[in-house]
């Protein structure tokens, strides 16, 4: 395991075992608030293992008791509608949604307001049984600013989506297991090594395959079924000039496992 320490970032711990990169975020004195100089710490992070080969796939976690308690609130308080408008940090986020390869969350704590956006900008969430999930946002007189509106609402429904944002209440990792919002809940020493698994289990298939297979789910939200299903095969056929293509059913008919170049 190679870990580059905080010589190159001041918010986030960047580690790397095999082909899976990790990205924490590490500033705990103010529960994991999403800073602009956080967020920016950690779209560069995440972007850097996206443009890097020996990484099949990502890891994003925080801290034992907090994976984020959101948007800074301190730092944009007295801000006017204008100094939102213009700066638009929230833009910044949508590097997340952008990138390539999948990306696991690792929850433990809370993930509340632009955590819990956070995590679902991610591809899959674990959770440990702790964790707490929340758009708490009304609660301190605004909405969602970072998908929470249209991501909960995709994943769980119209009117647990309603229910959660307009009350702002927490829900458990049971609850949002239930609700078809995380893959897994595990015991809370468990979380990081389980995301690590199943990111270990993705990294060491095809890059490729995987890379077009993420972005053929993402396709699923954001068109109709024909042309999701047109954009689908398109990719499948696209897939034939991949020389993993050609190793992964070759290996099939010769009976032997296939080893993958991620070309
Ligand atoms: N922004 C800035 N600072 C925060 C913060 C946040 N979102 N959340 C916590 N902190 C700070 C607290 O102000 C406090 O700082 P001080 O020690 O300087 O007073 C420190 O972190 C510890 O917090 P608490 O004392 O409140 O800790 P707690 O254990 O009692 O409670 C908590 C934990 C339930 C997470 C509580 O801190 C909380 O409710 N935080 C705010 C959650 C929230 O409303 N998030 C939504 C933010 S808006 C947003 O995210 C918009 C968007 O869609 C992008």
């Amino acid at each position: 395991m190679s870990i580059s320490t905080s010589t190159q970032y001041q918010y986030i711990l960047v580690s790397q075992e095999g082909r899976v990169g990790t990205v924490q975020l590490n500033r705990p004195d103010a529960l994991n608030a999403l800073s602009p100089e956080l967020m920016q710490e950690l779209v560069e992070a995440l972007e850097a293992f996206d443009a890097d080969d020996a990484i099949g796939c990502m890891v994003l976690t925080g801290g034992e008791k907090v994976f984020a308690a959101g948007a800074d609130i301190k730092k944009m308080a007295s801000a006017s509608a204008m100094d939102m408008l213009l700066v638009d940090q929230l833009a910044r986020w949508d590097r997340i949604r952008k990138l390539h390869k999948p990306v696991v969350a690792a929850i433990n704590g809370y993930a509340l307001g632009g955590g819990c956006e956070l995590a679902m900008m991610c591809d899959m969430i674990i959770a440990g049984e702790t964790a707490k999930f929340g758009q708490p946002e009304i609660g301190i007189g605004v909405i969602p600013g970072a998908g929470g509106t249209q991501r909960l609402t995709r994943a769980v429904g119209k009117a647990k989506a309603m229910e959660l944002i307009l009350t702002g209440r927490q829900f458990s990792a049971q609850e949002a297991l239930e609700m078809g919002l995380i893959n897994k809940v595990v015991p809370a020493e468990l979380t990081i090594e389980e995301a690590k698994n199943l990111a270990k289990a993705i990294a060491e298939k095809p890059a490729i395959a995987v890379r077009l297979g993420k972005e053929a789910i993402l396709k699923a939200f954001d068109t109709t079924i024909e042309g999701g299903l047109d954009y689908e095969r398109k990719l499948f056929y696209l897939l034939f000039a991949s020389a993993d293509q050609k190793e992964g059913m070759q290996a099939f008919m010769e009976k032997r496992p296939p080893v993958w170049t991620h070309s």
